[in-house]
């Protein structure tokens, strides 16, 4: 069984991602965290309670953090024409869930939950890093004591969706992503270059929903805008991020890892740009050494990955 701590920014994908988490049976959820990014802290809170209560989730919501680590950087705004203004398609939720958040912020229950469980937590981290950031900040000897930081994020050897060097999750926090890339738990990145391989059709999406029933059908509801901007870039269907890096947690042997430590490029041009060192690179000594090796997905099983998703959910 897999203690997970979801760290989402819900989102579309995000709410596919946690229903595979719910549904899973190899999968224990035992918290969400919320975080800036696809709408205001306000709103991905407000939605990962609503999917809560939606889908009769155990796990407690904690609200994360609605700014950037370094408080100077300039907000990057919503992509409201990707998730909709209310982040889960303009499906019309209420403005408000009759449910309480965990007292504690997100990075506090995180190392709470860390601290609680010593060696057994993995954290899935699908949003900005920053409530990943802000716990090891705050208590650095965590790092050691988590399983595994699963993130989707980053584009290593193509070019990035937010900008030419960068994707979203990384690009809206870079700073955060740099610190949690480089502290001393096992990162694991499942990043651009194989989640833009992972495209669910509407016919895989419709056949979801016929035999998952009322929860696939919120899903369903939810996906639309997100498939109307998706279908822009590809034929037929969504691209499913955040669920790829659930997929991981419970089925490693759908991916192929490169190993090699990994910076955020923080400022400049290149904002929000990924780059893994490879062993070849001899360098004089510089911001790279003594960094610990962390793990890229470069190759996926894509249709092995749709495959699990469908029949999770
Ligand atoms: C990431 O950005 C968000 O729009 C998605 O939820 C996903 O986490 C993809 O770049
Ligand atoms: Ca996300």
């Amino acid at each position: 069984m897999h203690k997970v701590i979801f760290d989402t920014d819900p989102g579309v994908d995000d709410a596919m991602a946690l229903l595979f988490l719910h549904n899973h049976p190899q999968i224990d959820l035992i918290g969400i965290t919320s975080v800036f990014g696809n709408a205001a802290i306000e709103t991905t809170t407000r939605n990962a309670l609503y999917l809560k209560q939606q889908w009769d989730i155990a796990a407690p919501v904690a609200r994360g953090l609605g700014e950037t680590l370094d408080p100077a950087r300039p907000h990057v705004g919503w992509p409201t024409g990707i998730h909709g203004d209310d982040g889960l398609g303009n499906i019309g939720a209420p403005a408000t869930v009759d449910l309480p958040c965990d007292p504690r912020p997100a990075h506090r229950f995180i190392i709470d939950t860390v601290r609680e469980n010593p060696g057994e937590v993995t954290i899935v981290a699908v949003g900005r890093m920053t409530n990943l950031a802000r716990a090891l900040r705050d208590d650095p000897d965590i790092a050691v004591l988590v399983k595994e930081i699963v993130i989707m994020g980053g584009a290593f050897d193509m070019r990035g969706n937010i900008t030419p060097a960068a994707e979203a999750n990384i690009h809206g926090d870079p700073e955060a992503a740099d610190a949690v890339m480089t502290a001393p738990w096992p990162v694991v990145v499942v990043g651009l270059d194989v989640t833009e391989q992972t495209v669910m059709t509407r016919k895989r999406l419709a056949d979801i929903v016929a035999a998952g029933g009322a929860r696939a059908k919120l899903l369903s509801d939810i996906s639309q805008f997100y498939i109307d901007f998706y279908e822009q870039h590809v034929e037929d269907g969504m691209v499913v991020h955040d669920s790829c890096a659930c997929v991981y947690v419970v089925a490693p042997e759908l991916f192929t890892l490169r190993s090699g430590a990994i910076r955020v490029v923080c400022g400049g041009i290149a904002d929000g740009q990924t780059i893994q060192k490879a062993d070849d690179h001899l360098f004089p000594p510089n911001a790279w050494d003594n960094l610990p090796s962390q793990n890229v997905c470069v190759g996926i099983d894509a249709e092995g990955v749709l495959d699990l998703i469908s029949k999770t959910l």
